[in-house]
């Protein structure tokens, strides 16, 4: 017998992307029905957010698992010591906890855009967050490419990016003081890889733009320093406040959110006052194809 899935309700965060969700197991066996519901309303929606939903780091990893293989973080150092699939981000040291911590103004990006096959999605767990910045923006890289004029999006479509690894090292070498460089091996394991600048999402179809500033080294076949403007100016255009979501933490929360479809930084935080501690997990890609 089909088990009806639960009644889920939706408030929207911003005009044109996310939305609180409420009623959403996810805790032991999740039903199909259930998982369906939520994998559609995050196509829907882009970002969810469900606040306390009273997760431990062992049920984020299960309930991550429920919606498709995850990935391992290339910081081997800020895996969690417990749940190798959980990536520590923050300026925590503690428990055998060692959280990525960068420093860097505003780095908009998709998460492991450096990877041939990027991630699908990202579930990000507030386990300890600041009273006050440390706020998550979003913004709608959909939205941004259905605004520009179509001469714009002519000279766009067909362009490709590199993604680099290294491009993000020396970046964050750059902000946040005594980290190191990448690895020989690392930099084996994740030579720099091309992706579209307009990307199409594999589910809903809508168009977006893929812009990792940090990441990306430069445009295929176009000048450096034509192609870092190129960037500059479309990312400027993409993050404008008409196209922003910030997400204020509080402790507990859980948002998730469509790498294919929304561009997403952190932001500063007094880490001289405060403690930030977000547990994420990262959904591998063609995790949720289809
Ligand atoms: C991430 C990320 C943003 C933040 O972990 O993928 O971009 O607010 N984090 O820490
Ligand atoms: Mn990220």
């Amino acid at each position: 017998m089909q088990i009806a899935p639960t009644l889920l309700d939706f408030r929207p965060l911003a005009p044109s992307f996310g939305a609180e969700l409420s009623g959403m197991p996810v805790h032991g066996d999740v039903s199909d029905a259930d998982l369906r519901a939520f994998v559609d309303a995050l196509h829907r929606h882009r970002v969810l957010l469900l606040r306390n939903p009273g997760l431990d780091p062992g049920d984020l990893v299960a309930f991550s698992k429920r919606l498709g293989p995850l990935e391992l973080h290339a910081a081997v150092e800020a895996r969690h010591p417990a749940h190798p699939e959980i990536f520590c981000v923050g300026n925590v040291v503690r428990d055998g906890i060692t959280a990525n911590f960068a420093r860097g103004v505003e780095q908009w990006h998709a998460d492991s855009s450096y990877r041939v096959i990027a991630s699908d999605a990202s579930l990000f767990y507030g386990e300890e967050v600041p009273p006050e910045g440390g706020e998550t923006m979003f913004a709608d890289a959909t939205g941004a490419w259905d605004a520009l004029d179509p001469a714009t999006r002519q000279r766009l479509e067909g362009l490709r990016a590199v993604h680099s690894l290294e491009t993000l090292y020396d970046w964050n070498r750059r902000h946040t003081p005594n980290r190191a460089p990448l690895s020989a091996e690392k930099r084996a394991l994740w030579p720099p890889v091309s992706h579209p600048l307009v990307r199409t999402h594999p589910v809903t179809g809508a168009k977006s733009l893929y812009l990792c500033p940090a990441v990306i080294s430069h445009i295929e076949g176009m000048d450096a320093a034509e192609g870092a403007a190129l960037i500059e100016e479309l990312t400027a255009h993409a993050t404008a406040p008409r196209f922003v979501y910030s997400h204020r933490w509080r402790h507990g929360d859980l948002v998730i959110w469509d790498n294919r479809a929304v561009l997403h930084t952190a932001s500063l935080f007094d880490h001289t006052r405060y403690q930030r501690l977000m547990f994420r997990t990262t959904l591998a890609g063609g995790a949720l194809a289809a």
